[in-house]
């Protein structure tokens, strides 16, 4: 990667993904925890809202053998993401430059849809179509793998990471705290397995795609 793209991918990070910082900080590799939380062996693996694409040497690493598509919305950050993977990996990763509420991917096409640390900057309407889109390109039984920041613990914490939010996050990060991410992923047509709230600055939510369920659609909600 040329000092261009690394001065574009940092600047990135600062602005975008202040979460590798704090995970970093912790001392804790909650990334590999988060792809440890799939199970099976997914064949079809896609990473949405994959920014500067962390999730992806984990998966590669965890699943092999499986075919991994990282997506995102931003062309810039998709060719740096691009360059830095053809230099160091992982290998045969597939990028498409698209919006996750609208994939140009076919229904029931992936085994396992990861999401991480994307949502909270959305709006409760895009994540509902972000959500909604997960389940839909998900085949029956397919598995949902959501992280996101959740409030802090503690007096201390809680004020510290309260500031923090307030200054550098979307107003609506609130409504994924406090079982609102879980709450939207099952209304987003899933079924919930495992809900963890212990590891840092982290809430992980693993969800199924129900067999028979309705997937949410939510612009569908603004025209009817
Ligand atoms: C905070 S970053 C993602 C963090 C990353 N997934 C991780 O694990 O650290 C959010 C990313 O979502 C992308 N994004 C936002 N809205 C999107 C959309 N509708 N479709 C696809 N990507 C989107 C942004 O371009 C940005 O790169």
């Amino acid at each position: 990667m040329d000092l261009r793209a690394r001065v574009d991918m940092f600047s990135y990070m600062l602005s975008n993904d202040i979460v590798e910082l704090l995970l970093r900080l912790a001392g804790r590799d909650v990334r590999s925890e988060i792809a440890g939380s799939a199970s099976g062996s997914p064949a079809v693996i896609i990473d949405e809202l994959t920014g500067i694409g962390a999730m992806l040497p984990r998966y590669a690493k965890r699943f092999p053998e499986a075919r991994i598509i990282a997506i995102d919305l931003d062309a810039g950050m998709l060719e740096c993401l691009q360059k830095h993977t053809e230099r160091a990996g992982p290998e045969g990763v597939e990028f498409l430059l698209a919006d996750a509420r609208e994939l140009p991917l076919a229904a029931g096409s992936a085994d396992l849809v990861n999401i991480s640390y994307g949502l909270h900057e959305l709006n409760w309407l895009d994540r509902e179509l972000v959500l909604g889109e997960a389940c839909r390109i998900l085949k029956p039984g397919g598995e949902l793998v959501v992280a996101d920041y959740r409030a802090g613990r503690g007096l201390v914490r809680r004020s510290l990471t309260s500031i923090y939010f307030r200054l550098a996050e979307p107003r609506w990060i609130r409504e994924i705290f406090d079982g609102g991410l879980q709450r939207q992923v099952e209304d987003a047509g899933f079924e919930i397995r495992r809900v963890t709230a212990d590891l840092p600055v982290t809430q992980l939510v693993v969800a199924r795609k129900a067999g028979n369920a309705p997937c949410a659609r939510g612009h569908m909600r603004l025209v009817t």
